[in-house]
């Protein structure tokens, strides 16, 4: 993979998962336009973000990862991002304040639409139609029109992630974040909960912290940390046309960035050596995900690593492990053995979601929290015993009141799931199982830090 690289190289070598467009004209066409659009995020700050990452590598920070599967045009408003936004800002508090480390926050939000599908087509009532691949590709319907990929859909999601970045933005700078408002973040429906409890007496403690330091004579307002926060971006880039597309030249380095989002990653069905997906990422300066599933070997592993991060920058490459909650510790130590061998920087990540779907007794596709649990448990269980750093977590997740994944607190049952089930493609935690979630993996977070000499440092903000 020494040949030269340019944007569109990939377009010489086999790709997998990317649709069947029946209008190759009207596809290009489409590209040629995106290809004209503003970018949506800046080089400078993917540099910020694989800076931050470069912390999380060298175990003093740890990375917070979520959002929908798949973003819906459907669901697409206000509400549902600030809710979002508020769930995380929840979530990351828990972390650093109850864990004692800063957070890297990184939303699975504002680009997330292409979905790898594990069958091309779906059959029902004896008809074959192709499989829906997230709404930037075709309708979740079941009628041929529908499932027919078009690509003005590409469009219409570059417009919802602008409108979407444009509100996370908003809500990072503008106010919303500030550390002062830690009780404002909770939401409605959650304020009888064992969670919500729970949170409150943390953001009391957060707020009596801040008056004792006011009270010293800090002036608090001085400090744009506890009054802001950085939010990044970030996407299974898939669809390579568009993500061509969106591949600039940064003008003060002369590197090409992806500016689709901060950071990118490649998915467990796409990342072969020699195909395409892996040829566009080698050349993009990101930070970038690899996502790991079962199938892949430790040597493997090692060229692929050899090939996204020739120069062993830290912060560039975060492995994103989903292996499923009773298989890590049958593949994450030999992959840790051999990145360690190989003398490679990466950020562990534990994705717990993708190898932990079942079926439920009533015919939903779930997950069991106490499996998404258990995968966490035993990600930071094999790093003890390897002496590395449990980096982060990939979670997906909403900041609606849904009934997706079955257990929790509230311990939503099979029969549940028919009541709010509202995911167009997988599974997501709900806001109470979310917040439980960054609770339970705060106390491993402590206890990872318990075991060494040296004491993480403490975030001044989020
Ligand atoms: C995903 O993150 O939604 C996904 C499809 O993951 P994976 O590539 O790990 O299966
Ligand atoms: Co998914």
């Amino acid at each position: 993979m020494s040949e030269r690289w340019t944007p569109d190289s990939w377009r010489a070598r086999p790709v997998k998962q990317i649709p069947d467009y029946p209008d190759a004209k009207a596809l290009a066409d489409v590209e040629a336009q995106l290809a004209t659009f503003p970018p949506l995020v800046f080089a400078g700050e993917a540099r910020n973000l694989k800076k931050a990452l470069a912390r999380v590598a060298a175990g003093e920070a740890f990375l917070l990862q979520g959002g929908d599967c798949s973003e819906s045009f459907a669901e697409h408003g206000a509400n549902n991002i600030r809710d979002f936004f508020r769930v995380f800002l929840q979530m990351a508090v828990v972390l650093t304040y109850a864990g004692a480390v800063p957070v890297v926050k990184i939303g699975r939000i504002a680009g997330q639409f292409a979905k790898p599908r594990s069958s091309p087509t779906e059959k029902l009532n004896g008809i074959e139609l192709p499989s829906y691949r997230g709404d930037i590709v075709n309708d979740i319907a079941f009628t041929a029109e529908a499932r027919t990929p078009d690509p003005q859909r590409q469009l219409m999601a570059y417009r919802q992630s602008a409108a979407t970045l444009n509100l996370l933005r908003a809500f990072a700078t503008g106010g919303f974040a500030n550390l002062g408002s830690v009780h404002q973040w909770m939401l409605g429906f959650l304020k009888d909960s064992q969670q919500s409890r729970r949170y409150k007496e943390l953001a009391d403690r957060i707020s009596d912290a801040l008056n004792f330091m006011r009270a010293c004579g800090l002036d608090l307002e001085g400090h744009p940390e506890l009054r802001s926060t950085d939010v990044y971006t970030s996407h299974e880039a898939l669809l390579l046309g568009y993500e061509q597309a969106f591949t600039r030249v940064d003008s003060t380095t002369g590197d090409w960035y992806a500016t689709s989002g901060h950071m990118i990653w490649i998915g467990d069905r796409t990342r072969q050596l020699d195909h395409g997906h892996v040829e566009y990422f080698r050349g993009i300066k990101n930070p970038i995900g690899l996502k790991c599933g079962p199938s892949l070997k430790p040597d493997e592993l090692v060229r692929l690593i050899d090939v996204l991060n020739p120069d062993n920058e830290p912060g560039r490459l975060t492995l994103i492990n989903r292996f499923g909650a009773d298989k890590v510790g049958d593949h994450l130590p030999q992959l840790i053995r051999a990145v360690k061998r190989e003398g490679k920087v990466v950020v562990w990540s534990c994705d717990p979601m993708h190898g932990n779907t079942i079926t439920s007794t009533t015919g939903y596709k779930t997950r069991p929290f106490d499996r998404i649990l258990s995968e966490v448990k035993s990600f930071f269980t094999v790093h003890a015993a390897e002496g590395t750093h449990a980096g982060g977590v990939h979670l997906e997740m909403t900041g609606q009141d849904v009934t997706e994944c079955i257990g929790g607190a509230r311990a939503i049952t099979d029969e549940d799931l028919n009541d709010r089930y509202h995911t167009v493609c997988d599974p997501r935690l709900n806001a109470e199982q979310s917040i439980d979630m960054a609770f339970l993996i705060a106390e491993l977070l402590k206890a990872e830090r318990g075991g060494k000499a040296k004491p993480m440092p403490v975030a001044a903000g989020l």
